[in-house]
């Protein structure tokens, strides 16, 4: 894991930025794994700003919410659109969200699993990360080897989402999301996390022990992880000065 801690939440997105701006003018038809949240939407609005070439890229999504009708303002689908796809001249065939109004669910994640094989696997996975250490949707004790499926969140989880509801019962408790062998798949992973409420999480999944309880810590089993984290998101890091020190020592043909 490369863990890179940056003075601001902007100076960490500019960073992950330029790692995905990288690899599109490199691939231009890469697939990439893109997420919701508060924390991509500086991402978003910074790759946005970057003028980059989407007609060749493929997406997919981590999750979305069983239930909620695509046009909710609340659900991923709408998310992606307003914060990513219509600023950018993605091919809207070549866009892929967890469809969580599926009569047949466990079939539509299978159908799901079975795009991302067809689209030659994800290059890039963007990943943030719940207080309780969720990545996608798959909260603790999640199995560290599940595949795209059903989860139900956990309060806490709830908790987090009230604010984009208004209250804690208007969130829906049935998600479908990509599971940890699906992410564990993608050739690289893009951690971005900021602020002291994850600063917890990030520790435990970055210094503890591998472990389902907080399931971003199998990040630590993956060969290309970069983990783009503001000050406060950092401060639980016992190692935060070596991973300072890597940084700044970086080789030329390294840096990002
Ligand atoms: P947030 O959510 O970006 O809204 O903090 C992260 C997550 O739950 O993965």
């Amino acid at each position: 894991m490369e863990i890179i801690i940056q003075p601001t939440p902007q100076a960490a997105t500019d960073v992950a930025a330029r790692i995905i701006a990288r690899l599109l003018r490199e691939k231009p038809d890469a697939v990439l794994g893109l997420a919701t949240g508060s924390t991509p939407l500086l991402l978003y609005r910074t790759l946005i700003a970057m003028d980059l070439d989407w007609s060749r890229v493929t997406t997919f999504n981590l999750d979305e919410y069983i239930g909620l009708p695509r046009e909710h303002p609340q659900s991923y689908h709408s998310f992606m659109w307003e914060n990513l796809f219509q600023h950018v001249n993605i091919a809207k065939d070549r866009v892929h969200i967890p469809d969580g109004n599926a009569k047949d669910i466990p079939r539509s994640c299978n159908e799901y699993e079975e795009r991302i094989r067809e689209a030659g696997g994800i290059d890039l996975q963007v990943l943030g990360i719940g207080t309780d250490g969720h990545i996608g949707f798959n909260e603790p004790t999640s199995s560290l080897a599940s595949r795209t499926r059903i989860k139900t969140l956990t309060r806490q989880t709830c908790k987090d989402n009230a604010r984009f509801f208004g209250s804690e019962q208007a969130v829906p408790k049935h998600v479908i999301t990509m599971g940890i062998g699906t992410i564990m798949e993608a050739r690289q992973n893009l951690l971005l996390a900021f602020g002291t409420n994850k600063a917890r999480a990030v520790a435990e999944a970055v210094e503890g022990p591998i472990t389902s309880i907080n399931p971003a810590s199998i990040l630590q089993m993956h060969p290309v992880v970069k983990v783009c984290l503001d000050e406060p998101a950092a401060s639980n890091l016992q190692r935060a000065d070596y991973f300072r020190w890597v940084y700044e020592n970086k080789p030329e043909w390294q840096t990002l």
